[in-house]
């Protein structure tokens, strides 16, 4: 059975940065209710409402994920540690973006899949070979016709994208060699919880894993989960390391059952804990908007830092405009210029001359706090304060 817990009211779709204001051009805005529910058959977690793929993954696809050096570094080692563990003959990614992961392999070793046609063409720029196609049966088929088995696929923040995930693993399955390993990481469902970060749900993010619904899926297919790793990426990820059942060699490390004994112990597989959730984020939305306010009262100026889709989320379900945040910096090309979804709010050129001391920075990219205090240091060592909602509303 499917409960409803959540409502963050209507939201245009993230990462749809417009060159024109929301405000001002209302009827051209797609929107959705994004409502977030729980399936007690698995303990699922997902959006209502689900957006068509190719209006979300096409060829003007804004995020690229190679601009933030803590993914590089995170991909960068996971890849070492495949190469030492598993010394795969051919690997293949689901959602290769513009190239972190793989780009740290032989060329004539790893495939990249990657709907998004802007960024599979930098890849294949590279030199690497990429299929600007979605991950499906039909294209393993072709990637099992062209390459045989492959020992080893490695997917980040990509198949809670994917709203068939009986496709995705049937495909999987498909193009998986007898032994081969999967390796997937996501946003982790109880960090969510515990962290309040209701922006973990915008229309990409169809799903948000915990270890006790993957754990279900994957059973269906004759998968399980054999080490689990967590990861301080985008806001406290897992890494789930899956094998075939039928392969013995691999033993089940302890790191599974520990994480889904915490994961039950923490209310995962109860509506209650969601109902719980939910009032938590009423209760961050009124504090951030009350503190919001008050610095308005007292006249200060408000800019965000990272014009993030988790952003998107907040702005939209806050009813935040620039009678509060005057605009977002960022770093990302295609965003610059435009406004964030939904709002009359718009992105410039990260800059460090937009940032005076006296200003509050709103920390939309608060997933990664640490690369930006870090770059920050002179901003914060003056005075310098930051905004975050994270795991509730404060200035830091
Ligand atoms: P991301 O973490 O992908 O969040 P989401 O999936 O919610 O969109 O996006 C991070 C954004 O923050 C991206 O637009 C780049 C921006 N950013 C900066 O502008 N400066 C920085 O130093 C960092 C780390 C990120």
């Amino acid at each position: 059975m499917i409960k409803k817990f959540l409502d963050l009211g209507f939201q245009p779709m993230a990462n749809n940065y417009l060159q024109t204001n929301s405000k001002l051009n209302k009827k051209n805005i797609h929107t959705y209710r994004l409502e977030v529910v729980f399936n007690t058959d698995n303990s699922l977690i997902s959006i209502k409402t689900k957006i068509p793929k190719e209006k979300m993954f096409n060829n003007k696809y804004p995020y690229k994920s190679s601009l933030s050096s803590t993914m590089r570094t995170s991909f960068k080692k996971i890849s070492q540690k495949i190469k030492n563990k598993f010394e795969p003959r051919r690997l293949l990614e689901i959602g290769s973006n513009d190239g972190p992961f793989i780009t740290n392999f032989d060329k004539n070793k790893v495939i990249g899949v990657e709907p998004c046609g802007n960024l599979a063409k930098i890849t294949r720029r590279y030199g690497y070979y990429t299929y600007a196609n979605y991950w499906d049966i039909k294209l393993s088929k072709r990637i099992k016709k062209k390459f045989k088995d492959i020992d080893v696929i490695y997917s980040a923040n990509t198949i809670t994208h994917i709203e068939n995930l009986n496709n995705v693993f049937k495909a999987i399955n498909n193009v998986l060699s007898k032994n081969g390993i999967l390796i997937i990481e996501d946003p982790s469902l109880l960090e969510c919880l515990k962290k309040i970060s209701y922006d973990q749900f915008y229309n990409e993010h169809i799903y948000i894993f915990s270890a006790i619904s993957l754990k279900q899926i994957i059973k269906r297919f004759s998968f399980e989960i054999f080490d689990i790793e967590k990861l301080p990426t985008h806001g406290g990820s897992l890494r789930y390391f899956i094998k075939r059942i039928s392969n013995k060699k691999l033993k089940i490390k302890k790191s599974v059952s520990k994480q889904i004994k915490f994961e039950i112990k923490n209310g995962l597989q109860n509506f209650t804990r969601y109902k719980k959730f939910a009032h938590d984020v009423y209760k961050s939305r009124k504090m951030l908007v009350s503190l919001l306010k008050k610095l308005k009262e007292k006249n200060k100026k408000i800019i965000g830092y990272g014009a993030t889709a988790k952003a998107t989320t907040v702005l939209n379900y806050c009813k935040i405009a620039d009678d509060m945040i005057d605009y977002f910096l960022d770093t990302t090309p295609d965003k610059i210029g435009r406004y964030m979804p939904g709002t009359n709010i718009r992105i410039l050129k990260y800059d460090k001359k937009l940032m005076k001391k006296n200003y509050f920075i709103f920390l939309g990219a608060w997933n990664f706090k640490k690369e930006i205090f870090n770059k920050e240091h002179n901003f914060l060592k003056k005075g310098g304060k930051f905004i975050t909602h994270v795991p509730f509303p404060r200035i830091i």
